[in-house]
């Protein structure tokens, strides 16, 4: 959490072990290496978020980080236990590890409450009695204490998607891993999804957040990530990051993501197809990185701009 964010409220003790710690990460999708070798460490109770252009391997380290993906080389360690070791228990590493993605991937023929039993009961082996308790714990922390008896259906997008975050908290997870969240809600159901985002991180818990969200990522995290090309370009506090980006790269992707007109299109699409072989002219532009729903807009100026 930064300062501002955090000035109202006494703080969780924060200490320095590492919940993760990534070590020259590479993955290849047949012959294509989308991850470079990525070093990278997480303390307890830090807010990370991921930052950067489509394509750039987000999502593909946050799924090698809960082994959705196999790495191809390097390794990652949960705990101080190497999860890629051929003898870790992939269902005992994915239980402390909560996972939210941009589509909330409920069943739909179960309610909120049984959505958030159903892993606790299977994985976690809990009585459907203690499943329930949680459930209803983390349906209340996410602001959906009532709805407990709703079928994903009679929910909204931003409400399903807080469902799929009180499903993960139910599993008690020591990290949780979100995967742009808000980018398939509607503007209006962004702000619900963040502001139990900003909870989490206020109670301390140990976030790793892919998000185009800059507002979110200058006021929440502790640490702003920019990858590119599959290496991570910069890092650093996130007003530093955002508002004073030291590489050339992170200054072109926040303008074109604060200011999509302030961009020479050509450029961009060559770059693009420079680093994913592509044709450029086949490249829609959501792929090029102009606003998705619920981006933070704002004027060019001197530098980006976050509102
Ligand atoms: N299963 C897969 N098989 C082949 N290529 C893949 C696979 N998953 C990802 N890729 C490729 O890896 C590259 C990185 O993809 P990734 O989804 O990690 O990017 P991203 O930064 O999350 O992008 P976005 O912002 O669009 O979500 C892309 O070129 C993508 O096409
Ligand atoms: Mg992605």
């Amino acid at each position: 959490m930064s300062t501002s964010a955090s000035a109202a409220t006494a703080q969780p003790a924060r200490s320095d072990d590492a919940v993760v710690v990534v070590s020259d990460l590479h993955k290849s999708f047949g012959d294509v290496e989308v991850l470079k070798g990525i070093d990278l460490s997480i303390r307890r109770g830090e807010v990370v978020c991921v930052i950067g252009p489509s394509g750039s391997g987000k999502s593909t380290l946050l799924r090698c980080v809960n082994l959705l993906e196999q790495p191809t080389k390097g390794s990652i360690h949960v705990d101080g236990e190497d999860i890629t070791d051929p003898d870790c228990d992939i269902d005992d590493v994915r239980s402390r590890l909560g996972m939210v993605f941009q589509q909330f991937n409920l069943f739909p023929h179960l309610t909120a409450l049984g959505n958030c039993m159903l892993a606790q009961t299977q994985v976690l082996g809990r009585s459907r009695r203690e499943a329930r308790e949680t459930a209803q714990r983390n349906l209340d922390r996410v602001g959906l204490g009532e709805r407990g008896d709703a079928h994903p259906a009679q929910l909204s997008g931003g409400q399903q998607q807080r469902v799929a975050i009180a499903r993960a908290l139910s599993m008690d997870p020591e990290l949780m891993l979100f995967d742009e969240p808000t980018s398939a809600l509607d503007p209006e159901l962004v702000g619900d999804v963040l502001s139990v985002m900003r909870l989490l991180a206020k109670e301390g818990m140990t976030m790793m957040v892919v998000t185009h969200e800059m507002a979110f990522a200058r006021d929440v995290a502790d640490r702003v990530i920019f990858m590119d090309g599959g290496v991570i370009v910069e890092e650093g506090d996130p007003h530093q990051v955002i508002g004073n980006p030291r590489e050339d790269r992170t200054r072109t992707f926040l303008q074109r993501v604060l200011d999509p007109t302030h961009v020479d299109p050509g450029s961009v699409d060559a770059h693009y197809a420079e680093l994913h072989r592509t044709n450029p002219a086949g490249i829609a532009p959501a792929e090029l990185g102009a606003p998705q729903r619920g981006d933070v807009g704002g004027p060019a100026s001197p530098g980006p701009d976050v509102r």
